[in-house]
């Protein structure tokens, strides 16, 4: 029998900075808003769907605009991660992609049903959704869910509460984050990749690099700045 799927929550609400949910709300109301393509290799997303309506608040700005929560990533939820994994952890050296803002206004957003590339997610949930709101991140029981509507057959659903982290294993479960019920709502959580000794971060793979990192330079027009990649190809985890 396959396992179910499973994740561990810290409530934190009492740890975070005074006002963190309002710097964060600051940061997320300049983030990258625009219709995302499908991600290669990890999209779990019908064929018929080619682009996903969200924002992002890339690696490079929250660094810039949210340095504690950059080093919280570095430190204390990384001392989190470790208290949930069998074996070693470490945050991602490659700044591009270690933790960034996923968010969605409105209706007509949500996030991408995709697979994980790395062996540890970590989610801070920076805004509250009650039930029937919307926002809710949901995980396939069904390893082959190959769209939205596979996964909402048979899922775990997690209701996205501020101030909460969880940690997940994301590499089987497609998943996916549903849109909100108002168009006034805003929902925002910090994404984190975390690896792991079996799965290190030079699995990951230089495709997903390359699609990622050249969709963000586009839709900056920095003209200047090229992507620095090697051409050595590199295993996969799984
Ligand atoms: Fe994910």
């Amino acid at each position: 029998m396959t396992p179910g799927f499973r994740w561990t929550t810290f409530d934190l609400t009492s740890q975070l900075p005074g006002d963190w949910q309002q710097e964060i709300t600051t940061a997320a109301a300049v983030a990258d808003f625009r219709d995302f393509p499908r991600t290669p290799i990890l999209s779990r997303e019908s064929v018929d769907v080619h682009h996903i309506s969200r924002g992002r608040v890339h690696a490079s700005d929250l660094r810039r605009t949210l340095p504690w929560l950059y080093k919280l990533y570095h430190d204390y939820f990384l001392d989190l991660a470790r208290a949930v994994c069998r074996e070693p952890v470490a945050a991602a050296l490659d700044d591009r992609y270690g933790i960034v803002l996923n968010v969605q206004r409105g209706t007509t957003m949500r996030f991408e049903c995709h697979v994980d590339s790395n062996p540890l997610t970590g989610l801070l949930f920076c805004t509250d959704h009650g039930a029937g709101a919307g926002g809710e991140v949901v995980f396939a029981h069904d390893r082959d869910a190959a769209d939205i509507g596979a996964v909402e057959r048979d899922c775990s659903v997690i209701r996205p509460h501020a101030g909460h982290l969880i940690f997940f294993d994301g590499r089987l479960n497609p998943h996916y984050a549903r849109p909100l019920s108002a168009e006034s709502d805003l929902r925002v959580v910090a994404v984190m990749n975390f690896y792991t000794e079996s799965c290190p971060e030079s699995t990951r793979p230089l495709e997903l690099n390359r699609h990622t990192f050249r969709q963000a330079l586009m839709a900056r027009s920095r003209p200047g700045q090229r992507e620095r990649e090697s051409a050595t190809p590199r295993p996969t985890c799984r």
